[in-house]
């Protein structure tokens, strides 16, 4: 095959090559200095490309695995009203789950091998759903308070360098504000309700507001990810600073909607014009994180047995495409 270094001698070979590698590496870093976006086709640092995989994969199978707590409920929901919202949002994770898939294969890295690594518990997804939905409240609160943090660390990912990434969660983010929505509306009307409905509601948020905290993930001195992807225009900001707007941004909701958050040390603090709060059990987090949380087990369970039990809905697609490509041809021949 032609290439410029046939035409070289060998000696003069590698220089060559550097500069050429030294150019497309100025030219990816000018992008990213200007805002500009990577596109698949770009040359970009093997580094950064393993460090989207990473990132999008993580997020995929986030919500893919995501569908499982609220999914639960579906069957339980309490009016079909709730029932058609609970359906259509767990729907659209399905599909968040998907566009960030064929983000990720846009990088080189097939779905079946990032399948793979979920359900052979090597990749990891959000801590968030290693916990129980106990009562009919766990669903709005989820709404309100996961998809409110999701929301939070997602809006900046619309800037991401990476263009298809970047595309992807324009969709997912406006999607997912109608999520945070409907969960306060659906505590809304139930702190409006009995006296054991507002009760079921404090109970939800008590459990879910450290889970919710740390679904930020670790602070920013033991966060070994995060000045690198800044410096690349992935992340824009820091897993403390979203963290800390999360906070300020649910404060005044919860006073609307009636509720105390679970933190003695939760307080404005006039000097630093942000809540003081108190302390997030990372040893709790980690252990969920690495496959010990209380539903770990049963939520990679579920996605396996899906996984089986669609084979043979993959195998009739891909026949069927198998045929169609073949009759195609011929018709062409
Ligand atoms: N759960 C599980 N793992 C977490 C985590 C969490 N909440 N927070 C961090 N981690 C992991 C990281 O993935 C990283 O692991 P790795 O190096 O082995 O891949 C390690 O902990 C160290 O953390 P870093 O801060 O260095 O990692 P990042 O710079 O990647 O930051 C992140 C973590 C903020 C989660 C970032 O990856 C991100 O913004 N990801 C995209 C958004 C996302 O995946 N959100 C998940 C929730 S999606 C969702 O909630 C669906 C919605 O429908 C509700």
């Amino acid at each position: 095959m032609y290439t410029q270094a046939l035409d070289i001698h060998p000696q003069l070979a590698t220089p060559l090559v550097a500069t050429e590698d030294a150019h497309k590496q100025t030219h990816f870093e000018e992008t990213i200095n200007h805002e500009g976006k990577i596109e698949p086709r770009d040359w970009m640092p093997a580094h950064y490309r393993k460090t989207l995989v990473r990132q999008i994969s993580q997020h995929a199978h986030s919500e893919i695995v995501g569908m499982l707590p609220e999914g639960n409920w579906i069957s339980r929901a309490p009016s079909l009203k709730r029932k058609a919202i609970l359906i259509a949002k767990v729907q659209d994770e399905a599909g968040h789950g998907l566009y960030l898939y064929s983000a990720a294969e846009t990088l080189g890295t097939s779905r079946d091998q990032m399948l793979e690594a979920l359900h052979t518990g090597r990749a990891k997804y959000s801590s968030i759903f290693n916990y129980p939905t106990l009562t009919w409240a766990d669903v709005g609160v989820i709404g309100w308070l996961v998809d409110g943090a999701a929301i939070m660390n997602q809006i900046p990912l619309c800037r991401c360098s990476y263009g298809p990434y970047a595309r992807a969660m324009v969709r997912i983010c406006k999607e997912e504000s109608f999520h945070q929505r409907q969960g306060f509306e659906s505590l809304m009307v139930m702190m409006q309700g009995t006296p054991e409905q507002q009760a079921m509601v404090q109970d939800a948020v008590n459990r879910w507001w450290w889970k919710c905290l740390a679904m930020f993930g670790p602070p920013d001195s033991d966060s070994p990810n995060s000045e690198q992807s800044k410096r690349w225009g992935i992340k824009r900001i820091s897993n403390d600073d979203l963290r800390q707007s999360f906070i300020d941004a649910t404060v005044p909701q919860a006073k609307v909607l009636g509720v105390s958050l679970p933190d003695p040390d939760l307080k404005w603090n006039e000097e630093r014009q942000h809540h003081d709060y108190g302390a997030i059990d990372w040893d709790e987090f980690w252990a969920t994180v690495n496959g010990k949380g209380p539903c770990n087990k049963e939520r990679l369970a579920t996605r396996v047995k899906a996984w089986e039990d669609g084979a043979w809905v993959r195998e009739a697609a891909l026949v069927h495409a198998n045929k169609q490509k073949a009759r195609q041809s011929k018709e062409a021949a």
